[in-house]
């Protein structure tokens, strides 16, 4: 299902939508784009002044995306323009990657989707960003 032009449109529309992200807390661009049975949807993180109610770019893409009529999830990929680099020019992996709310997020609505960030290509699954993730059984 996942070749290689299909992983790096994803990852572009990512980029397209980090550029529409509001964080002028963080100054900290992150685009995230999901690909879905009806097509991409994307989101961008939206700060807020009180900084806690902010909302990361991947639950806004995966939002996006249900609420849009998506019912399977393939892939998501996560675009942190901002994000750092070391001495060789290679993004921070950390940096790039869904903090734990996103992950719990993708555990209820992209169980089986292989999840890519821009340090990160190679593809990861929800099985090893969140193992034994909570679930009520029959969901
Ligand atoms: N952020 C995301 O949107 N996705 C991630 O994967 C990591 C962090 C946002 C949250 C906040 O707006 C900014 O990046 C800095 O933490």
């Amino acid at each position: 299902m996942h070749n290689k032009a299909h992983r790096t449109d994803l990852m572009q529309a990512a980029q397209k939508a980090a550029l529409k992200a509001y964080a002028p807390y963080s100054n900290y661009r992150v685009g995230s784009a999901v690909e879905t049975d009806i097509g991409i949807f994307t989101g961008a993180n939206v700060e807020n002044a009180c900084n806690n109610l902010g909302i990361c770019a991947e639950r806004v893409a995966l939002a996006n995306a249900v609420a849009s009529g998506a019912s399977t999830i393939y892939a998501v990929a996560v675009c942190c323009l901002d994000a750092t680099k070391d001495n060789n020019g290679h993004f921070f992996k950390e940096e790039t990657m869904p903090c734990g709310a996103c992950r719990q997020w993708l555990a209820e609505l992209a169980p089986e989707a292989v999840i890519y960030t821009n340090a990160s290509p190679k593809g990861m699954g929800l099985d090893e960003l969140l193992p034994n993730a909570f679930r009520i059984p029959g969901s």
